[in-house]
Order: structure tokens, then C-alpha cells, then sequence
């Protein structure tokens, strides 16, 4: 893979991020997608920011982003973006959001590039080539049993009701260090990769929520599957990361919390 994919999207994702930096000292201009999914000045200013600069890169590119100012092209090269990751935590001051941006070829993920600008973090990694944090090299946690493990979730903000997950989290908080729910699935998945967290799962993602973070937990060493332990596709119903040391036993409780939902 050529280096420059990566270098570009670390330049864009990092000017991104100081869009939103910026963006954090303005009156907040809140509007909602749905009751209870947000959506800010930031969100559409740092889209129309990278889908901009991605454009005069790589005029060629697919370029799939979640406000939807994104093109579809004949390319093999698609990018997944999300302007930022954490929009609810934005709006609340809470500084865990991000930038997440990733490329594919065809169906392979190649890169993934996730930059927090409140903490200057910034998560890179090529396949084949590893996972860095801030230009060091990150691998997943040794933590060996779920027991001694620290988990994160997440809930979507939408069909909150109908989302099955509070029980899934209800069984891992009693077996494990704990349950985060920090509200960034790409800061989450990038945690799992440099071993803040041993794990990871949630329903309904998108792919602009996952393809980053998918690169950085492999990379890292970890696994992606989704809950059943299947493989995982962007935009699937699910995802699990891990690891890789307590994948099995993750997969155990998810697979006895389902029978138990679907035996009610
Ligand atoms: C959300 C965050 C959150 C996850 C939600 C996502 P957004 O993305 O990743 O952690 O639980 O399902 O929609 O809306 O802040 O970009
Ligand atoms: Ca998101
Ligand atoms: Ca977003």
C-alpha cells in the first residue's frame, strides 16, 4: 500500500480535528437526525472538510461519510468517514469524540486513521504494517480471563427500546473489571487496541463507526468477529473485539445471554 494513503489521512484527520477544537469554543448548534440522535455545526463542518480534501487528493475515490455528502465513484478505493465519532459527548463538553477515517480496497481495509483533538491521540495503522499510537508501536492487552478484564459498549441513539444489549452488558459487568460506555465506538475499538480496554461489542454500527478501528485492533493483535464469532462485514448487526486471550470466553457469555433472551 502506498505510505502517502496514510500520511494524507493523518494530515486531513488531524486538521479535522482542529476544526473541532475550534467548534468546541462556539455557541453548539444542535439539530437531530432523530429524537435523540444529534448532529452539530462540527459534524458538517469537519465533513465538508475531509470529503473536500479527499476529493482533491484522490479525485478518484469513493468517499462513504455519515452526514452524506460523500460520492460514489467506479473506484475500488472507498473511503469510510466519520466527521466525529462521539457527536453526543460533543454536544456535552465530555472530550471523548474523534475523527475516524479509513480506506478499503475492494472489500480489504487498509488503513485506519483515528485522532482525538481534545488529548492530541492520534491511532494510525496500515495493513501489514502495524498499529501506532501517537508513532509507537501498540499491541492489544495480555489480559488473559474475562475476570480480570476491563470491557467497553456501546447503545445506539436510535431504537433505543428495541436494542437488545442491556442485557449482554448486565452479565459482562458482573463478570469482568467492568463495563465502559464511553460513546465513541472508534475511540472504544482503538482502546481495545492499545490494551486500555480487553474488549469490546455493540449492535447496529455503521461502517464509518467500525473500518478504523477494525484496522487497529488487527493490527494490534486483536480479534474482530461479530457476536457469534462469525466474521465480521462493515455494517454488519454486530461486532466483538478483543484480545485474541479472551475471545472464547467472551463468546461463551454472549452465546448463554442469547439463549436466555431467546427463551423468554
Ligand atoms: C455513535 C458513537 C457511539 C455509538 C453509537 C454511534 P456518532 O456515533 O460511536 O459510541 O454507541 O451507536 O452512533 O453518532 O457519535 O457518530
Ligand atoms: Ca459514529
Ligand atoms: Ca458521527
Amino acid at each position: 500500500m502506498s505510505n502517502s494513503f496514510l500520511e494524507v489521512a493523518v494530515e486531513i484527520a488531524q486538521s479535522a480535528g482542529k476544526i473541532l477544537r475550534e467548534e468546541m469554543q462556539r455557541p453548539l448548534t444542535i439539530s437531530h437526525k432523530r429524537e435523540f440522535d444529534l448532529v452539530t455545526q462540527a459534524d458538517r463542518r469537519s465533513e465538508a472538510f475531509i470529503v473536500g480534501q479527499l476529493q482533491k487528493y484522490f479525485p478518484e475515490h469513493a468517499v462513504a461519510a455519515e452526514e452524506g455528502t460523500g460520492k460514489e465513484t467506479s473506484s475500488d478505493y472507498r473511503w469510510h468517514i466519520d466527521p466525529l465519532d462521539g457527536t453526543t459527548n460533543f454536544a456535552h463538553s465530555y472530550p471523548c469524540f474523534c475523527v475516524s477515517m479509513a480506506l478499503a480496497h475492494k472489500d480489504e481495509l487498509l488503513l485506519g486513521v483515528i485522532y482525538n483533538p481534545v488529548y492530541d491521540e492520534l491511532f494510525t495503522a496500515a495493513r501489514g504494517e502495524g498499529a501506532f499510537f501517537n508513532g509507537n508501536r501498540i499491541h492489544c492487552s495480555q489480559v488473559h480471563a474475562l475476570k480480570d478484564s476491563l470491557l467497553c459498549t456501546g447503545f445506539p441513539n436510535h431504537d433505543r427500546g428495541s436494542n437488545p444489549n442491556f442485557r449482554y452488558y448486565w452479565d459482562f459487568t458482573l463478570r469482568s473489571h467492568g463495563v465502559r460506555r464511553d460513546g465513541s465506538a472508534a475511540l472504544d475499538l482503538a482502546f481495545v487496541a492499545m490494551g486500555r480496554f480487553d474488549g469490546f461489542w455493540e449492535f447496529g454500527l455503521n461502517p464509518w463507526d467500525t473500518a478504523a478501528g477494525v484496522v487497529l485492533v488487527e493490527e494490534a493483535g486483536g480479534t474482530i468477529t461479530d457476536m457469534q464469532g462469525q466474521p465480521y462485514t462493515l455494517g454488519g448487526s454486530s461486532i466483538l473485539a478483543t484480545n485474541g486471550l479472551i475471545k472464547e470466553e467472551m463468546l461463551k457469555v454472549v452465546a448463554e445471554v442469547s439463549s436466555q433472551i431467546t427463551h423468554q
